[in-house]
């Protein structure tokens, strides 16, 4: 009886199946390595689950309708985390079309098959961007959420009502979790903690959004993980549920604490933020701990240090 983790190469998704595996899991990981960011790092993050037991990894692409009937047929798949997607706002404002292709043509494939096999639960990775541009804060579950401004949230979107259609006409169990700005160890190369970090090492210029006025609720890796862990554990019919801290931060306050954990000066390129961009980020996670019991753990000065120091082990200065 195994557990599909998409994406398991990926940031989340491998430190996703990492807790799975350390409490006795049977894991079945699923990854294209896709270039979309280097993809030597997604096989540094799938080498140590390769060398642990009870994990096995396909290699291959949901969007292939062949490739998903065979692990169906080959794995005894009952629960599913499905983290696999094209994950960036504003790569998705030059390249829609992958963002049809795999965050809604793939999902849509998974939730067929996950159907045909009767899973018991399907948890899902959606984003805070669904939210759009408000000024309503914090972000409730029960917002509006029909105007996002991007191909990745209304991607991330049609996730989420696909899900309901599968719950309605099928019954299935589908929780779809909006993770907040993630970061910590193994993060993406593409995402502000990574680029302010190489930056401050190597003296380059930080591209800053309307002078760093910009609120973001960073949660730390490990607590959006346990939150998916919690719902994979706890099938709820439909729901769609925050996991984010709930103290979001100013980008300047930001890179503040880079600054002190790096011990290097910023050099900053001020510009305005561009359409795409929400003013904050900002997780209520009230329906989180009580459906969950969800309880996020780390500071952001905590996670940001473990983050730095993974940095300069894992991938040097
Ligand atoms: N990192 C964040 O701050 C954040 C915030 C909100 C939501 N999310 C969501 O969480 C999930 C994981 O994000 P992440 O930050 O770990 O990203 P990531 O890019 O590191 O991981 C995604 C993985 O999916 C794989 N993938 C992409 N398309 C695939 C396909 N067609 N078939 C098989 N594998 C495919 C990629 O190769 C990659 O390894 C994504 O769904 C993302 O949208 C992330």
């Amino acid at each position: 009886m195994a557990i599909l983790v998409t994406g398991a190469a990926g940031f989340i998704g491998s430190t996703l199946s990492e807790a799975l595996l350390a409490r006795g899991d049977e894991v079945v990981g699923v990854d294209n390595f896709n270039d979309y960011y280097d993809p030597a790092r997604k096989r540094a993050n799938v080498e140590p689950l390769l060398k642990t037991a009870g994990f096995s990894l396909a290699e291959g692409d949901f969007r292939d309708t062949a490739f998903l009937d065979h692990l169906f047929e080959t794995h005894d798949i009952k629960r599913i985390a499905h983290l696999g997607a094209m994950g960036s706002v504003r790569y998705s404002v030059k390249n829609p079309a992958i963002y049809v292709d795999v965050n809604m043509v793939g999902t849509a494939n998974l939730l067929e098959r996950a159907h045909g096999v009767g899973v018991e639960n399907f948890v899902f990775a959606s984003t805070s961007s669904v939210y759009g541009q408000t000024d309503k804060i914090p972000f409730v579950e029960t917002d509006s959420t029909d105007r996002p401004l991007a191909m990745y949230p209304a991607s991330k979107k049609a996730g989420e009502v696909m899900g309901h259609a599968y719950h309605n006409m099928q019954g299935m169990n589908f929780t779809a979790l909006r993770f907040f700005n993630v970061y910590g160890p193994k993060g993406r190369p593409d995402m502000m903690p990574w680029i302010v970090l190489e930056s401050l090492l190597h003296d380059r210029e930080i591209t800053l959004f309307d002078n760093g006025e910009m609120r973001r609720d960073w949660t730390y890796v490990s607590d959006i993980v346990a939150g998916v862990v919690a719902a994979i554990d706890k099938p709820l019919g439909y729901e769609v549920i925050n996991i984010g801290r709930g103290q979001p931060i100013l980008m300047t306050e930001f890179l503040d604490l880079m600054e002190e954990l790096t011990g290097r000066k910023p050099r900053i390129k001020a510009v305005p933020a561009p359409a795409s961009e929400p003013k904050a980020t900002f997780a209520l996670v009230d329906k989180a701990r009580s459906l969950l019991d969800y309880d996020p753990q780390t500071t952001v000065r905590e996670g940001l240090s473990r983050f730095v120091d993974w940095y300069t082990r894992e991938v040097g200065r």
